[in-house]
Formats: structure tokens, C-alpha cells, sequence
């Protein structure tokens, strides 16, 4: 595999930010970690250091949660109408929008992802969210309602903004998931500080400029860039961060409940998952094996509902297999950002480290490999799209989130539902799922017993910014869009008077 200079992939723009020199947005200013330490941020496809960001402490922190406080409590904020902070909102998506080609430059660079999904999920995918969040801006009311107590009382909500809120956010989709996490907060009201990972800080830092050249007022918006043990504990447990909203992984969002404890801030989760994909025996196979592909390939199965768990009727078992492994033979590896690629690297060396460790102790389980299974090369961290077969349900790698490439594929040769929807639900996890056949009847029922936040019929990673989005079990804790995202952000406050 030729491995291209990524300069000569990328527009000017693109070039110009990565090189800058990155520093910490707090209030309106510009910043270095007080202690001087920075992180370097590494292409993957190339394992070189690309940039050096900031390394934030307890002490940077601090001051950005001060900011935002200093923002939410006194600034302009919390006293601009619903509309003008919507007008803001949309505006801020006009900006990413009108920023498009170098965001998904700098997308793919620092994830490794392939440039084309950058540009056909992650961009368009912010910009919507905010868009749709900017129109709620105007729409969180209250209401009034009818007491059972004598007397004449006048009774009424309003919903507030809960305050500050600390967003950390993964390495997986940086620009999406931070918009995803911002733009219900904006549209409540609240002042965010964003901790991107240690991994792909460099769009995070992108959008504390975007967002400045689009007027919001200082220390609405603050980043806060460095290392989960240090930045990220560091506002998690904080006292004066109001709500926190973590997407990562299950073991993580663990320790951000308990550091959530201490001032009981509200807590937004949003973890792994173990995703089922339900392939039954009158399934349109022309749709199901390139969706379930594509489930499990898209960015290198680094996503959080991937559907890594294919349950496949016996009958059709061997054609699909075949199937999802003759794409996965063919898929064009290869940088990012260079023309063709349709599978970029996994995002580190770690991932490398993790991913591998999961197919050796598969291999020592005694699984059949029936494509990939590799490493690609030495430079940057390639792994080859992967179906294995012949797993148990107590091996590792069928029960944990190995965030890679992987399919596991298991037949069932069952015709009752609640069968196969136990097989579907044997894991801690329920995040996503997909099921794949032409019977209505079959498709509803199933989806009524598969526990999981979002069932997808025919489809699978369907994500909308008025569907609602989050995880059952150990996935997660609340909803990514829709209004309920709003809720997660506002309080209630009732109001009585008696007349
Ligand atoms: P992680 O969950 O540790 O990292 C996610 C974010 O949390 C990053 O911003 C990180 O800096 C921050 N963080 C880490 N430790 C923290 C702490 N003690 N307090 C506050 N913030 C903290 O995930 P990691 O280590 O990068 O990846 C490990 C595995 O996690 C992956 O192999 C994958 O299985 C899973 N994962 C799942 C994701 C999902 O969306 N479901 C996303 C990323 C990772
Ligand atoms: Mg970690």
C-alpha cells in the first residue's frame, strides 16, 4: 500500500490550521496550559506527529469552567431572547457549512477516516443538528395546569437552563459529536466547555474559532483540549459544572458517574455498544449484505452502534457470509484523504494494540477467520476489514466492543422470535440493532422485543437530528437529539400563586 504525503491531499485552508500553533479557548482568550504541556497529534495513516495541542490540567480547567460560569450567570447569554440565540445557532451552521471542504480535510487527517464520509456524514450531519436545534431555541416553553388543590392557585412551569456543561467527546466522529452534544445545550440556554480526545483535538479547536467569528459571546463557548485522566476527570468532578455529557466508552461513562456524584451534576451518556444485525431467511440480500457491510466497515467499525454481531438464518447463512466477505476482500484500504479509499486506519496505536488483541485471543478461541485478520503494513494503523465465524457467545471478541473492523457472524436456524431476540439481547450493552427481512409483521414484532435505544428496519446506523438517539443497559444514560436532548439541559421550575 502507497502511503501519499497527506500535504499534497489537502486544500490551503486545511494546511494552513493544522499548522498553526494550537492553544486552549477560554472566555475570549487564547491559551497555553498553564504548565506548558501539550499532546502531539498523530496521522494515522502515517503514525507521524502532525500538530501539538495543549495539554489542559485542573488548573486550565478551572479557569474555562470560571469562564463559562462568568458567561452563563452574568454574561449576555442567558439575557438574549430564545430567537436571537437561535438566529446564532443557525448561523454557526451556515459558517461550518460555508467551511465544509476543510473541516472534512481536517476530519479525515486526524481520524484517518476516509474523506468521503467526512463529507457525506460528518459535516452535513453537524450542520443539521444545529439548524434543527436553532429552530427549537424559540419553542422551550412552559405550560400551566390544572391542580387538584381547593382554592383558586395559579400554576405554571418554565424551563430554565441548567448552567455550565462540560461536553467529552471520543475519537471516533470529533466534529459530529461535538456539534451533536453543543447544539441542544446552546438552544437550552447553557455555556459549554469542550474536551475533545487527547487523539483528535484539532476540529475542536477549528470550532472554538468558528465560533468566535460567529459572534457568540466570550466563554459560551470554551475548549478545553488534553488528556481523560487529567482535563477530562478534572471537569467531571468539578463543582461548578452543572451537567456533563460524556460519549465514550462504558468503562469511562463508569467513572463519570462516580465523579458526577460529588456536586450531582446531571449526567448524558452516551457509550459502546454490541449492535445486532438480524438477517432473516426472506431477506432482500441485494440490500442486506452491502447494509450489513457497511454497518461494520463504515470508518473502520469505529462507531459506537457498528453492527459487529451478524445473526444470520441458517438457511442463507453461507450466501451471506460469502457476501459481507467478498465486500470486505475488495474494500480499497488506504490514507484518508488519498482518492479511492474507502477504508482509512484505525486512530492509534492503542486501537491497533486492541483491535489485535481481541482477533489473537479469537484465534486462541479457536474462531475461523474467513477474510482479514491482519495488520496492513507498518506505517500507520491498517487493519484489514474482518468476518470471522465459528464464535461462542462467551468469547471476547462476540461479547466486547472491539471497536474495529470485525463482524462476528453467528447462524440461527430458529423460527421463533422470542429465540432469536434472545440471542439479539445476550449482551450488556443495547444501543443499536438492525433487522433484515420483507415481512412486516416479522420486522415489528421483532423490533418490539429487541432492547435497544434505536431499531433499524432494513437499514442500519440511521442517525437523524429529530430521532432520537442513545443507548438501553449499559449503552447509555438519556437522548442525543430530538427535544429530549433539550430536557436533558433544561430544569423545571414550578410556579404557584395563590390568587
Ligand atoms: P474513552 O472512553 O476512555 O475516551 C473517550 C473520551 O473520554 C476522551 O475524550 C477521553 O479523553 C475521555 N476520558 C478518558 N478517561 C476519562 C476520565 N477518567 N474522566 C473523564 N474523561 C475521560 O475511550 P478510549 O480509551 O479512547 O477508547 C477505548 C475504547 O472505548 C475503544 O476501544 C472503544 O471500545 C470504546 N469507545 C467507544 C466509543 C463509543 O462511541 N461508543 C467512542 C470511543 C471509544
Ligand atoms: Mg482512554
Amino acid at each position: 500500500m502507497l502511503i501519499p504525503d497527506p500535504k499534497t491531499l489537502m486544500s490551503e485552508a486545511a494546511f494552513r490550521f493544522v499548522n498553526e500553533s494550537h492553544k486552549l479557548l477560554i472566555g475570549d482568550r487564547w491559551l497555553d496550559a498553564q504548565s506548558g504541556a501539550t499532546v502531539d497529534v498523530i496521522d494515522p495513516g502515517t503514525g507521524r506527529v502532525i500538530a501539538k495541542v495543549p495539554a489542559a490540567d485542573s488548573a486550565d480547567v478551572d479557569l474555562a469552567v470560571a469562564a463559562a460560569r462568568e458567561a452563563f450567570d452574568n454574561g449576555p447569554w442567558s439575557r438574549m431572547t430564545a430567537s436571537a440565540r437561535g438566529k446564532l445557532i443557525w448561523q454557526f451552521a451556515d459558517l461550518i457549512e460555508a467551511n465544509a471542504r476543510s473541516l472534512a480535510e481536517v476530519e479525515s487527517l486526524d481520524t484517518g477516516r476516509a474523506l468521503y464520509e467526512c463529507q457525506i456524514v460528518d459535516v452535513p450531519g453537524s450542520v443539521e443538528m444545529l439548524r434543527y436545534m436553532a429552530g427549537w431555541a424559540s419553542k422551550i416553553n412552559g405550560e400551566t395546569m390544572n391542580v387538584a388543590m381547593p382554592c383558586d392557585f395559579h400554576t405554571y412551569t418554565v424551563r430554565e437552563a441548567v448552567g455550565v456543561v462540560a461536553i467529552i467527546v471520543p475519537w471516533n466522529y470529533p466534529l459530529e459529536l461535538a456539534v451533536w452534544r453543543m447544539a441542544p445545550a446552546l438552544a437550552a440556554g447553557c455555556t459549554i466547555i469542550l474536551k475533545p480526545a487527547e487523539q483528535t483535538p484539532l476540529n475542536a479547536i477549528r470550532l472554538g474559532q468558528l465560533a468566535q467569528e460567529c459572534g457568540f459571546p466570550p466563554g459560551v463557548i470554551n475548549v478545553v483540549t488534553g488528556y481523560g485522566e487529567t482535563a477530562g476527570a478534572a471537569l467531571s468532578a468539578h463543582m461548578d459544572v452543572d451537567a456533563i455529557s460524556f460519549t465514550g466508552s462504558t468503562e469511562t461513562g463508569r467513572l463519570i458517574v462516580k465523579a458526577a456524584a460529588g456536586n450531582m451534576k446531571r449526567v448524558f451518556l452516551e457509550l459502546g455498544g454490541k449492535s445486532p444485525a438480524i438477517v432473516f431467511a426472506d431477506a432482500d440480500l441485494t440490500a442486506a449484505i452491502p447494509g450489513v457491510a457497511g454497518s461494520i466497515f463504515f470508518s473502520a467499525g469505529q462507531v459506537c452502534t457498528a453492527g459487529s454481531r451478524l445473526l444470520v438464518h441458517a438457511s442463507i447463512f453461507d450466501r451471506v457470509v460469502a457476501g459481507v466477505a467478498e465486500i470486505a476482500a475488495t474494500m480499497t484500504l488506504g490514507h484518508g484523504l488519498a482518492a479511492g479509499t474507502q477504508l482509512g486506519p484505525l486512530v492509534s496505536s492503542d486501537q491497533m494494540d486492541r483491535v489485535s488483541g481481541y482477533l489473537d485471543a479469537g484465534r486462541r478461541d479457536g474462531v475461523t477467520i474467513v477474510t482479514g485478520g491482519h495488520r496492513v503494513g507498518t506505517e500507520g494503523y491498517y487493519m484489514q476489514p474482518t468476518v470471522i465465524t465459528n464464535t461462542s457467545a462467551q468469547m471476547s471478541i462476540y461479547r466486547e466492543e472491539v471497536f474495529g473492523p470485525v463482524l462476528c457472524a453467528v447462524p440461527f436456524d430458529d423460527d421463533d422470535m422470542d429465540r432469536v431476540a434472545a440471542m439479539a439481547n445476550d449482551t450488556v450493552y443495547g444501543l443499536h440493532a438492525s433487522i433484515w427481512t420483507q415481512n412486516l409483521r416479522l420486522a415489528h414484532m421483532m423490533a418490539r422485543k429487541v432492547k435497544a435505544g434505536n431499531v433499524c428496519i432494513n437499514t442500519h446506523n440511521f442517525f437523524d437530528p429529530a430521532f432520537p438517539m442513545g443507548g438501553y443497559k449499559q449503552s447509555g444514560w438519556g437522548r442525543a437529539s430530538g427535544f429530549q436532548a433539550i430536557e436533558h439541559y433544561t430544569e423545571v421550575k414550578g410556579v404557584v400563586a395563590k390568587l
